[in-house]
């Protein structure tokens, strides 16, 4: 546990080649610029007393990693390590290939979730889930855990907290500023055939135009009898206002797809490949803000 914590904080190394910054970098393909970030007040999210998060370092680098558990504790790790980045980076690293299937703006519009570290630790109820199931919580150190669309480091975090070996963890992103999170598209994975024993899609699935491609691939990198935990936050009170704030950024397209994905819907996508669920959790009836979960084998 101690040792695998240093190694989180070792593993820091900027992945990003520095370029000059950039005016206005709205166009596919390109990020925003570090000067965007200072204006837009990354820093002052930093909230905590630098006494407070020098503690809190402190403490995980001479305790354990379990303290990672802890969301708020996270939030500071997480926000130190992207302050880091940015402090040395001009740019987070975009997906430089042509982004076919996927729905308009994703890569804007998730630059702009992870500034402002948006959904963070919502990844934590799959977690939950996970930590139950036997042969998961008795072979934690030795499971390959690919999560697709962590857009920040908060769900790897939380992985290694619960007891993950960090360096099984991986995050497969169209962006990334994190050495934990490989840059790339889950319509065409840059990994091996039948790598790894856990899959977690939280919130991604839905920007993908083409998701029987992006399901076949997940299918093709996990291994047989492996977990594919999937889930679709879904918030019935304000779905006109997403909607439109939706449509304003993303040019006319409605959010219908992004938001309304059923867990019937997640398993007919896998088809066949869908084998023993473990746990099918749709929103229930009276919540107004949750997310459709749905975990299971994949068959064969
Ligand atoms: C809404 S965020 C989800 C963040 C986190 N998993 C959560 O649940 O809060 C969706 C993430 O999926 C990524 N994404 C979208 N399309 C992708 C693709 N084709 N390949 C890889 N990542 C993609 C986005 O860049 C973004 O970081």
């Amino acid at each position: 546990m101690f040792q695998s914590l240093r190694k989180v904080f070792q593993k820091s190394d900027p992945i990003t080649s520095k370029q000059e910054d950039r005016a206005t970098p709205k166009q596919e393909g390109q990020a925003i610029s570090k000067q965007e970030w200072r204006q837009t007040g990354l820093s002052k999210t930093v909230v905590l007393p630098e006494a407070a998060k020098s503690l809190i370092k402190e403490m995980i680098l001479a305790n354990s990693s379990q303290l990672l558990r802890d969301s708020s504790i996270r939030r500071v790790v997480v926000e130190e390590r992207l302050a880091r980045f940015l402090a040395a980076n001009s740019e987070i690293n975009v997906f430089k290939g042509k982004i076919e299937h996927s729905i308009p703006n994703t890569v804007e519009w998730n630059l702009d979730g992870l500034k402002h570290l948006a959904g963070f630790s919502r990844g934590d109820q799959i977690l939950r889930v996970l930590l139950s199931i036997d042969d998961v919580a008795q072979r934690l150190q030795s499971l390959k855990v690919l999560i697709v669309g962590p857009r920040i480091e908060d769900e790897l975090l939380a992985l290694v907290g619960w007891g993950f070996g960090p360096d099984n963890v991986h995050g497969l992103d169209l962006i990334s500023y994190s050495p934990f999170v490989d840059v790339g598209d889950m319509h065409d994975m840059p990994y091996e055939t039948g790598t790894f024993d856990i899959a977690i899609l939280s919130n991604v699935v839905s920007y993908s135009t083409d998701q029987s491609k992006a399901i076949s691939e997940l299918l093709r990198v996990s291994a047989s009898n492996s977990i594919l935990a999937v889930s679709e936050a879904c918030d019935r009170r304000s779905k006109d206002v997403a909607q439109s704030h939706f449509r304003a950024l993303f040019g006319g397209d409605s959010t219908s797809n992004a938001i309304d994905l059923t867990t019937k819907e997640i398993l007919a996508l896998f088809g066949s490949a869908a084998g023993h669920v473990i746990f099918d959790h749709p929103i229930p009836d009276g919540v107004e803000i949750g997310s459709n979960i749905v975990i299971f084998r994949k068959a064969g």
